[in-house]
């Protein structure tokens, strides 16, 4: 259903029977927001966002495409982020006959965006919500460019999960995998033993990892579960009390309560000739831990 949300900017609401929910604004192709069949919030969106083009809605899960972070001609990010998506009225069925509440959003380059970025594209972006509330997301990125050139992007889902307490938080499926350190020019380092843990800034994207990872938030008694397909790389992110004073879109406190991990194409960059078409898929679960080990 369309809905308005802040700043007027139009809106996607997905419900499912059960009672979870989940946000799209077409603004950005931007999940603002996912619930659980208790109502309860299991992404951070920080109460500083701005929902009004350039900046892209700090929280939710932001779109990174066509360039993830600053490596490259473009803005931080590329610019999906911070585009008008269309709503596609008559989408293809889903495929399993259990994924029953999804939308499909389009994004095509307008002429402004050849000049910055000279391809054309079909970007189909499949938000769905399960029968259990899991949230999933595809990704269907297809070459329409008629002059016969291939194009080459990297891609993530910039999911920030809210969490309760960043210090009870740890992370697993990562331990022991490569990964560059964005705090210390991109060097390559290997992660060690241990689930990771946090206590400071953190910017890190590990290399090649397991289609599974788990954030476990001992406080909360959660578990959240990514799942994901077509994206080998995860980035960990987090600003800490002194970059979160830096951000302007960003509460002081507010690192306290976020994670961001965020499923990734980054390291191989993709590369699509016309009419190929490439898939990239992040499903997430949010489950209550019984006990959290280790702890
Ligand atoms: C992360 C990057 O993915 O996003 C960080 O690894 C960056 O380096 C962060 O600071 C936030 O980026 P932005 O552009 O949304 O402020």
């Amino acid at each position: 259903e369309l809905a308005k949300g802040v700043n007027g900017l139009d809106k996607l609401v997905l419900r499912e029977f059960r009672g979870s929910s989940a946000e799209v604004y077409l603004y950005g192709g931007h999940v603002t927001s996912w619930k659980n069949d208790h109502g309860e919030e299991l992404l951070f969106v920080s109460s500083k966002a701005i929902y009004k083009p350039p900046k892209a809605i700090r929280g939710g899960i932001p779109i990174c495409f066509p360039q993830f972070g600053s490596l490259g001609p473009l803005e931080q990010h590329g610019f999906a982020r911070n585009r008008f998506w269309a709503v596609d009225t008559d989408p293809p069925p889903f495929p399993t006959p259990t994924y029953r509440a999804f939308v499909d959003l389009i994004l095509k380059p307008s002429e402004e965006d050849i000049k910055i970025w000279p391809h054309s594209y079909e970007f189909r972006l499949r938000v769905a919500l399960g029968p259990g509330g899991d949230l999933m997301l595809t990704s269907r990125i297809r070459n329409t460019n008629t002059d016969g050139k291939p194009f080459t992007f990297t891609f993530a889902y910039h999911t920030y999960f809210s969490v309760s307490d960043i210090s009870e938080v740890r992370v697993e499926g990562l331990e022991t995998l490569d990964y560059f350190d964005n705090l210390k020019n991109r060097e390559r380092f290997t992660e060690q033993g241990d689930a990771i843990t946090f206590e400071s800034e953190v910017d890190k994207i590990y290399l090649s990892t397991p289609t599974k990872i788990a954030i476990l938030d001992h406080e909360k008694k959660r578990t959240f579960v990514i799942r994901k397909d077509g994206l080998p790389d995860a980035v960990v992110w987090n600003p800490w009390d002194k970059k979160a004073k830096a951000i302007s879109d960003f509460g002081d406190d507010e690192y306290k309560h976020m994670l961001c991990v965020e499923a990734a194409a980054i390291e191989k960059p993709i590369t699509l000739k016309p009419g190929e078409e490439w898939k990239g898929r992040q499903e997430l679960s949010a489950v209550p831990s019984s006990y959290c080990s280790g702890q």
